[in-house]
């Protein structure tokens, strides 16, 4: 389209106070009712923002540089914007949003950047980590809907580090995946295999995102965990972990993926389990039900979860397609 055609609302002149308004009315030219809320509300918190803290030009100048860097260090196997949003917490804020959970159905966290599709499919009690100088683990797990019935033909990705806290795309002569698997669970619900004792690791922090974790004074650590990523269709995706309980930093994750409900103690092997499962008696044991939602479940309580959100604020907004739009008509 030709842009002197296009028909803008003339600017005022524009101040401090003025010009978030005069911003919002231009932007507003857009059709799509879902972007135009977005930019609306993203316009008004940078301008309230710089308002509220009164905003420096070398400051604002600094914060450009960093993103700049941010950038720059991106590869296609490295994403710095991501960081920086889990160690603002964003990350797992708009997990919890986008994928609310129901009492009783297991909670999300944060994906993180080492998920890769190259892993094997396995199949129960298979070993799904190499690394011989690792703790050995036997998991065992169920996958439930929310009534408690057992749920077979989910595939579940499934990836840790090494006992060193690498993971095996940080190793850069490794010789294919290590410490990932794909399982599906079987008639019953259930998945099992054998692995290696999480530990705690850091978050990649030779980067900008690290030097700002630095100058907050805030270390790069994550507690022991095992990502777990599960789909089957019906079923709404979850993107979730389990953290070992008592890890040092179980209440400073770096990108605050922790939660109550995904903390598990370990046990130990017993004979009887040791005879059923084929594995020494006396090694770890990690044991979790896992409880999905299905989609209809999700989106569901995400348009009410809105609606409330909303309404708390004092705006009217209709849910279009699940998600909120300004209730304008
Ligand atoms: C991870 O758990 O793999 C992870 C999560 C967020 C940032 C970095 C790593
Ligand atoms: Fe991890």
């Amino acid at each position: 389209m030709d842009p002197s055609q296009v028909k803008i609302p003339a600017l005022a002149d524009l101040t401090i106070d003025n010009i978030t308004e005069n911003v919002i009315r231009i932007n507003s030219l857009n059709p799509d009712p879902r972007m135009k809320y977005i930019l609306e509300r993203l316009v008004e918190h940078l301008h309230d923002f710089a308002r509220e803290t009164r905003l420096s030009t070398s400051e604002w100048m600094a914060g450009i540089q960093f993103l700049t860097k941010t950038g720059q260090i991106c590869t296609d196997v490295r994403q710095e914007f991501i960081l920086l949003s889990d160690i603002f917490g964003l990350s797992l804020l708009v997990d919890s949003i986008d994928h609310p959970k129901p009492a009783h159905s297991t909670e999300g966290t944060v994906l993180g950047p080492f998920h890769t599709h190259e892993a094997e499919h396995m199949s129960n009690g298979d070993l799904m980590s190499k690394d011989d100088k690792g703790e050995p683990l036997l998991v065992v797990c169920n996958v439930k809907d929310v009534q408690g019935k057992p749920i077979s033909g989910v595939t579940i990705d499934i990836w840790e580090t090494d006992s060193s806290g690498h993971y095996d795309v940080q190793h850069a002569d490794r010789d294919g995946p290590d410490g990932r698997c794909v399982m599906t669970s079987d008639d019953e619900g259930v998945f099992w295999f054998k692995a290696i004792v999480p530990v705690p690791y850091p978050i990649p922090h030779d980067g900008p995102v690290g030097q700002l974790l630095k100058k907050l004074g805030r270390h790069p650590m994550r507690p022991a965990h095992m990502h777990f990523m599960f789909e089957k269709s019906g079923f709404d995706h979850l993107i979730t972990a389990l953290y070992l309980k008592n890890d040092p930093y179980e209440n400073s994750d770096a990108v605050f993926g922790v939660k109550n409900s995904l903390i598990v103690e370990l046990g130990k092997v017993d004979k009887k389990t040791a005879e059923k499962y084929g594995v020494d008696e006396g090694i770890a044991l990690m044991t979790y039900d896992f409880v999905l939602v299905t989609e209809k479940e999700s989106f569901n309580l995400r348009a009410e979860n809105s609606k409330k959100a909303l309404e708390k604020l004092g705006r009217r907004v209709k849910i279009v397609e699940g998600l909120p739009v300004p209730d304008v008509d």
